[in-house]
């Protein structure tokens, strides 16, 4: 078993803008912190929405290892490749029939990490119980590895910090995606676990989440719902967070980053 073990973690990939600004920092990234994994969000990395076979391999390329994802993982065809992959993940608390995995169990240079993916309730769908199946699930992991990641794809703050609580001890760290904000707020909770409210994004700067700001700036006028459509050729950006676990899976060490270009 590894004395130390090191992951980075990139919040939601939006668009090509996303997509470009993870080629252009991950290498600076995986220079400084030495992580021995990468997970990034990945459910808006497909023009906005969702993502292809295309678009997870072009970031498997650049070297992310798993790719979560949550709401807007849904396209239709997709769902053949998220059916037969072990590396893009969909929240395991969708209900019966729905295609692909909520979970892995992923091994590289001889360490397993176990990686969960949920999603919040709280404005959100009426999912299944992301509390009870996230505990049961971690519950299991723990006889084959100590280090256990939850990505927890949720709009409520509050839905965020209790399930953080909750698996506190249970789990390596709970990471937060969904509204592309990065919060200042990541912290090691009593028992060992690291956490932050939401990791952000990675897209463009000036956008509203990643999306054109004069089609937001519509929308929200006339309350008409509509696609925004991803903003490019501006200042972009990642943000994500940086964690050292000991051999127990304990968090010992972490760091929230965003690099702008
Ligand atoms: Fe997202
Ligand atoms: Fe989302």
């Amino acid at each position: 078993m590894p004395n130390k073990v090191k992951l980075v973690f990139l919040g939601d990939i939006v668009g090509s803008s996303g997509r470009k600004a993870v080629k252009i920092f991950l290498p600076e990234i995986i220079k400084k912190y030495k992580c021995d994994f990468i997970i990034a969000n990945a459910e808006n990395a497909a023009g906005g929405y969702g993502l292809t076979q295309k678009v997870a391999e072009e970031l498997f390329s650049y070297g992310i290892d798993i790719l979560t994802s949550g709401n807007h993982i849904w396209k239709r065809e997709f769902f053949p490749y998220l059916q037969k992959t072990e590396r893009v993940l969909r929240p395991a608390n969708y209900g019966e029939g729905a295609p692909g995995k909520g979970w892995t169990i992923y091994t590289k240079n001889n360490i397993k990490l176990a990686v969960i993916n949920l999603e919040g309730r709280i404005f959100m769908r009426p999912l299944e119980n992301p509390f009870t199946i996230g505990k049961k699930l971690a519950q299991e992991f723990l006889k084959e590895t100590p280090f256990i990641i939850v990505d927890f794809h949720a709009e409520a703050t509050s839905e965020k910090l209790t399930l953080g609580y909750f698996l506190d001890g249970l789990v390596s760290a709970i990471i937060g995606t969904h509204t592309h904000v990065q919060t200042s707020d990541e912290r090691i909770f009593p028992k060992g676990t690291g956490y932050i409210t939401d990791v952000g994004m990675c897209g463009a700067f000036e956008s509203v989440i990643g999306m054109k700001i004069n089609q937001a700036l519509e929308m929200y006028l006339s309350m008409v719902p509509r696609k925004l459509e991803v903003e490019k050729d501006k200042k972009i950006k990642v943000e994500g967070l940086f964690l050292e676990f000991n051999e127990k899976g304990k968090t010992t060490y972490i760091e929230r980053f965003r690099l702008i270009t």
